[in-house]
């Protein structure tokens, strides 16, 4: 099935059609930026706009840059409080007229890195990891989703959330030197390594095109893939759930 796969991160909204039976995208990428302060009623606005960009009259996969449970908001993330206890699908629904099918946004990467991507028929635990505005996290045990694991939210030693210090945004607020930032990453991975074991890293995000010259500075002993899908794991994984949750 075709079906257009919207990713709402912290500074950007991006979306394609994705052929959801070999995660392909059928068109080009589109993206317009976050709207800032980024409140349930600018960025439902956004996304009617990317619906209409489209011209999209089906159902929707979409990515959520925070805790989601049942298409409901859980936590405020890197957006607005006003979203916590908002029912995400039904306010996209009133506002574009379709179908809206939302989770966690590292959740969604991770389902097509694990259908179609690095993580396909990897057994036992495989973490992927979103490297963005902040670090989100999927956790898989043999290709089955533990949903909402938040491991950018595990504390530094500094008392604040980890993701303030080692995610992409840090990177760049900080006008940190790719290698400055590895180290960064590489002491989260290890830490990461230690609380749960994993078979398999994911890197998936813009940061994850620059792969090949920043693994050299990562010791963690857990083999590590960048994202077949890069930056665009997000869209193809909403698409998929729209599709396994869609009743056709
Ligand atoms: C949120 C996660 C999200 C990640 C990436 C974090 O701030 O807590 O839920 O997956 O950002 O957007």
């Amino acid at each position: 099935m075709n079906i257009l796969g919207i990713d709402i991160g912290g500074t950007g909204i991006k979306a394609a059609i994705v052929n959801t039976k070999n995660g392909k995208l059928l068109s080009e990428r589109h993206r317009i930026p976050t709207p800032k302060p980024a409140l349930p009623k600018s960025v439902s606005k956004v996304v009617k706009e990317m619906v209409n960009y489209f011209d999209w009259k089906g159902p929707i996969g979409c990515c959520f840059p925070t805790i989601v449970v049942d298409g409901v908001c859980k936590h405020q993330g890197n957006l607005h409080s006003d979203w916590i206890n908002v029912k995400i699908d039904k306010l996209f629904k009133k506002e574009s007229g379709n179908s809206f099918f939302v989770s966690n946004d590292a959740d969604l990467a991770g389902y097509s890195e694990i259908k179609f991507g690095a993580g396909k028929n990897v057994k036992g635990k495989v973490i992927v990891i979103t490297i963005g505005t902040g670090i989100g996290s999927g956790m898989f045990y043999n290709s089955k989703l533990i949903p909402n694991v938040e491991l950018g939210r595990i504390l530094h030693t500094n008392g604040e959330i980890i993701e303030l210090h080692c995610s992409d945004s840090a990177r760049k607020k900080e006008d940190l030197s790719l290698s400055e930032w590895a180290k960064r990453f590489d002491f989260f991975l290890n830490y990461v390594k230690v609380l749960h074991t994993p078979s398999l890293f994911i890197l998936g995000g813009g940061i994850s095109k620059k792969f090949d010259k920043f693994i050299e500075h990562l010791t963690v002993e857990v083999p590590v893939k960048p994202a077949k899908f890069q930056n665009n794991a997000g869209i193809i994984g909403a698409a998929i759930f729209a599709d396994k949750n869609y009743k056709k």
